[in-house]
């Protein structure tokens, strides 16, 4: 019987114990919701994806193809397996280049890009934003995140 009770210091170092191990798994649950709410505002802010069935797009069935997918962002087949999307925004004054099949224009002051965006004369001395594409074989879509 003696054994069964409960001494006010052992009441108190059990109760500081109980205490201490539940703001541990508080805490550890806040890190995690911190941690996952961090991790989905960065998706949020950072990607949003653009999924295209090809099918819907024909000219992107061969390499050398390319075809608008958005008001700004065009999408070029490289090779087989291999596309790049690039926003046509031009880096000099924001002006729309156009594509002529092997490279970008401005038609405001003369800019001009390879086909992956490199500046290759100016004013504009940036590259065109591009986004990084996944290619589903399977599936036959492209993802863009933009
Ligand atoms: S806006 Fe394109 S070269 Fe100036």
């Amino acid at each position: 019987m003696e054994n069964n009770k409960i001494n006010r210091r052992d009441f108190i170092v059990k109760g500081a114990k109980t205490v201490v191990m539940g703001a541990l798994a508080l805490s550890s649950l806040d890190v995690v919701k911190l941690v996952s709410a961090a991790q989905n505002t960065e998706f949020e802010q950072s990607n949003v994806q653009k999924v295209i069935n090809l099918a819907d797009y024909p000219e992107l069935a061969t390499s050398g193809g390319y075809a608008m997918i958005t008001e700004k962002v065009i999408v070029i087949r490289k090779s087989k397996s291999k596309f790049i999307a690039i926003n046509i925004s031009c880096t000099h004054k924001k002006c729309d280049v156009e594509y002529d099949g092997s490279s970008f224009e401005c038609p405001c002051h003369g800019s001009t890009f390879d086909n992956s965006g490199k500046v290759t004369g100016g004013p504009a001395s940036k590259n065109l934003k591009s986004y990084r594409t996944t290619f589903d074989v399977n599936s036959n879509t492209l993802t863009i995140d933009m």
